[in-house]
């Protein structure tokens, strides 16, 4: 008999009652298709909601609870950035979310974010502590370790609440972990919310301003050293969101895989998922994509930021060596 487990990978689903209302839709039919295909276990990579409020949480909670999916073997969440900050989301916001985000209490948020979708952090390990990340949990042959890439807001470090940074004590822990060598025995798996890529050249042309200042406020801080401590760690996949767009990528011999573009691609074409399968000791990911209007196929191509479609090789890897 054949051993195989799915994971599925969606991130920045930015469900709101106030705006995106197709967004709720989108991710309904997103759980479906996963869970239809199979899935044995389903990770959100951050921004599950957009605005932070408190009954965009319930929304979600509502949906997962309908899917059969408020269980920590069934789902991992960690936080992005809207789920701590909420963001701008009309044009005239621009100019008054950076005052406005002074005013959000961080402490608060992610107790929010963190009481909204407790049954999925049961039974975890947790790493220090004092707070809830970095936890591991075992999901079949998987070691997945969950990070808090959203740091509080700073005026020089964190302007827009975008940034992505891990603190001091996440890092301690995870330093911590390489000399007790408790990863040896399965594939590990990371999931954050910030990207370890840069933008595309092609998001550049033209010289769009936002897509500079883009660029300056949505960075993962000491990346390279996170890349490093990631291969101390011996891990294999790093899944992630914030850019929003669908892509996988290597670097320093670990795979990367966006699931940003699960709802947000611009413009939207299709809806996304990465499908992670382990299959007698070996790897592979995919993207899948689901044909707007609901239509469902499972087309391994991506789109990138410049909407060519383009070939995605299925990468293989053994889980251990
Ligand atoms: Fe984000």
């Amino acid at each position: 008999m054949k051993n195989i487990f799915q994971i599925a990978h969606i991130s920045d689903p930015h469900l709101s009652r106030q705006h995106y209302r197709e967004h709720i839709k989108s991710f309904k039919m997103l759980l479906r298709s996963m869970l239809n295909e199979g899935a044995d276990h389903i990770i959100i990579s951050g921004d599950i909601v957009s605005t932070a409020d408190e009954d965009d949480y319930y929304l979600a909670r509502e949906i997962l609870s309908n899917h059969q999916l408020l269980e920590s073997s069934k789902l991992t969440i960690v936080p992005g950035n809207h789920d701590i900050f909420g963001g701008p989301h009309r044009a005239i916001d621009v100019f008054s979310f950076p005052q406005h985000i002074r005013s959000i209490d961080y402490t608060r948020h992610t107790e929010l974010f963190q009481n909204a979708f407790a049954e999925t952090f049961q039974g975890v390990t947790r790493l220090n502590e004092t707070s809830l990340f970095p936890f591991i949990k075992i999901v079949g042959p998987f070691n997945i370790i969950g990070l808090n890439s959203i740091p509080p807001w700073s005026f020089r470090q964190n302007p827009l609440g975008t940034n992505g940074m891990l603190d001091d004590q996440q890092i301690d822990a995870l330093e911590k972990l390489t000399s007790l060598g408790i990863l040896a025995d399965r594939t590990n798996i990371i999931v954050v919310h910030h990207h370890f890529n840069d933008l595309l050249q092609s998001d550049y042309d033209g010289g769009k301003l936002w897509t500079k200042i883009e660029s300056n406020t949505m960075r993962m801080k000491k990346r390279k050293k996170i890349v490093r401590l990631f291969q101390s760690l011996n891990v294999r996949y790093v899944l992630h969101g914030h850019i929003h767009r669908n892509e996988i990528y290597n670097r320093s011999g670990i795979l990367f895989a966006n699931g940003a573009g699960a709802v947000c691609d611009d413009p939207v074409r299709f809806l996304k998922y990465n499908v992670l399968t382990y299959l007698d000791g070996y790897c592979n990911v995919k993207i899948r994509q689901l044909p707007i209007p609901y239509q469902i196929s499972t087309v391994t191509q991506a789109l990138h930021r410049n909407h060519q479609p383009l070939r995605i090789p299925v990468f293989a890897m053994k889980p251990m060596e």
